[in-house]
């Protein structure tokens, strides 16, 4: 919807302009911050205007659960920052995962995606779609054959994570692009873990990307939120009839605290992301580490097509204790600056346990085959001074 207060004014193109002022309306009191509107209606001077607004002849605020001034700010700043046709909000990152793939398909088609994949997705590809009739298929994701093999029958869409959550794997964007497209689907990326600020699916053939707004996008640990970014006709056609009837809605607060947060994302990201890049190399080697991995490492298996897709290694790493479970939870008991958590994208540094948290639901079978082992640990790094977060890990490597 277009909701521009200052028609007259273009929309900001660089990045850092972008970030600070894209999507900017005020409303008559001329306030610096963007203001929260925290309303479910609006009213109409007459009935016919009501009649008017439901006809869709007039373009305006009808009820929150379709638009929202303070949630369209969000939305047109995270649109113009991915450059995207269109953006729509939700409550979380899996409402926006779901609604991009329950809005699309249908009992008969088939969905393919990488086995790779957060707990919750992978629920939804394994579990809620097939009971609602859609035939899906799970493939290695960094096996270019094992895509064509899957993709040379139709499907409505693919699904995938690059890179992907806890053992960040790394997909060929533009290869997966142009078989599913050959194959007649849509490829929707959740582009979580690199954030939208260091990949943008959309330059390598994606047609959707997903984003739960609650990891780098707040990156404080504040609110739940996420968005679906993709074409008009996709939103026209698809998402909105769904998003409208279903109502996943992101609340005005919540959309605000994004708004605020995407003030300060790439300064946040690339702080993190340094530190992770440093704290991975240093690591690299630890006698009481197995492995250590690191989109950035020339270590990593995908390290080059890493690098050709991000800009820089991401936030996150994933280390394997050379132990047990137990040796494991010895390590994450030891810590003192990192935070035991199950978020990610955050500006505290936290650790993750997948196995026993956010990969529990998928049972051994499934992680085994998404490579994530009872010692691996996932560390989502933050904007605490490296040096100090380096100590704290090897200070609890001792303890292994
Ligand atoms: C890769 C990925 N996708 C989706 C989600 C779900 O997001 P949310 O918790 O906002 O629903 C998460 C995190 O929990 C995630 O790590």
């Amino acid at each position: 919807m277009d909701t521009t207060m200052n028609p007259d004014e273009q929309d900001p193109t660089a990045e850092s302009t972008i970030l600070i002022r894209g999507g900017l309306t005020r409303t008559a009191f001329d306030e610096t911050a963007e203001a929260i509107f925290p309303t479910s209606g609006y009213v109409y001077g007459t009935a016919a205007e009501a009649e008017a607004a439901f006809k869709g002849e007039t373009e305006r605020f009808i009820y929150s659960r379709y638009g929202n001034p303070t949630v369209a700010m969000f939305e047109e700043r995270l649109r113009l920052l991915e450059g995207a046709e269109a953006c729509m909000a939700t409550a979380s990152g899996m409402s926006a995962i779901f609604a991009s793939l329950a809005c699309l398909v249908k009992a008969g088609d088939r969905v393919v995606a990488s086995r790779a994949l957060f707990g919750s997705c992978s629920v939804i590809v394994t579990e809620i779609l097939p009971r609602l009739g859609v035939e899906t298929e799970l493939v290695d994701g960094t096996d270019p054959d094992a895509w064509e093999r899957a993709l040379s029958r139709p499907v409505a869409a693919t699904f995938l994570e690059s890179p992907s959550n806890p053992g960040l794997q790394i997909i060929d964007l533009a290869h997966v692009a142009e078989l599913t497209h050959a194959a007649g689907g849509l490829l929707i990326v959740d582009n979580v873990f690199a954030s939208p600020v260091l990949q943008k699916p959309l330059r390598f053939g994606a047609d959707v990307v997903v984003y739960s707004a609650t990891k780098h996008i707040d990156g404080q640990g504040r609110v739940l939120g996420g968005a679906v970014l993709s074409t008009q006709q996709y939103v026209d056609d698809h998402l909105m009839p769904f998003l409208r009837h279903t109502g996943p809605s992101l609340s005005p607060f919540n959309a605000w605290t994004l708004v605020k947060g995407m003030e300060t994302l790439r300064l946040r990201v690339d702080a993190s992301s340094a530190s992770a890049h440093s704290i991975a190399s240093k690591l690299e080697g630890h006698p009481k580490l197995a492995s250590v991995l690191y989109p950035a490492l020339p270590s990593h298996p995908q390290h080059e097509l890493a690098m050709r897709q991000m800009q820089s290694g991401g936030t996150v790493l994933a280390v394997t204790i050379d132990g047990e479970k137990d040796e494991t939870f010895r390590f994450l008991d030891a810590l003192r600056l990192f935070d035991i958590s199950n978020n990610l994208g955050d500006s505290k540094s936290l650790v993750t346990h997948p196995a026993t948290t956010t990969h529990r639901r998928i049972g051994p079978e499934g992680r085994a085959a998404a490579g994530i082992g009872e010692s691996m640990v996932r560390l989502s790094i933050g904007l605490e001074d490296a040096g100090e977060l380096l100590d704290d890990l090897v200070r609890a490597l001792d303890a292994v």
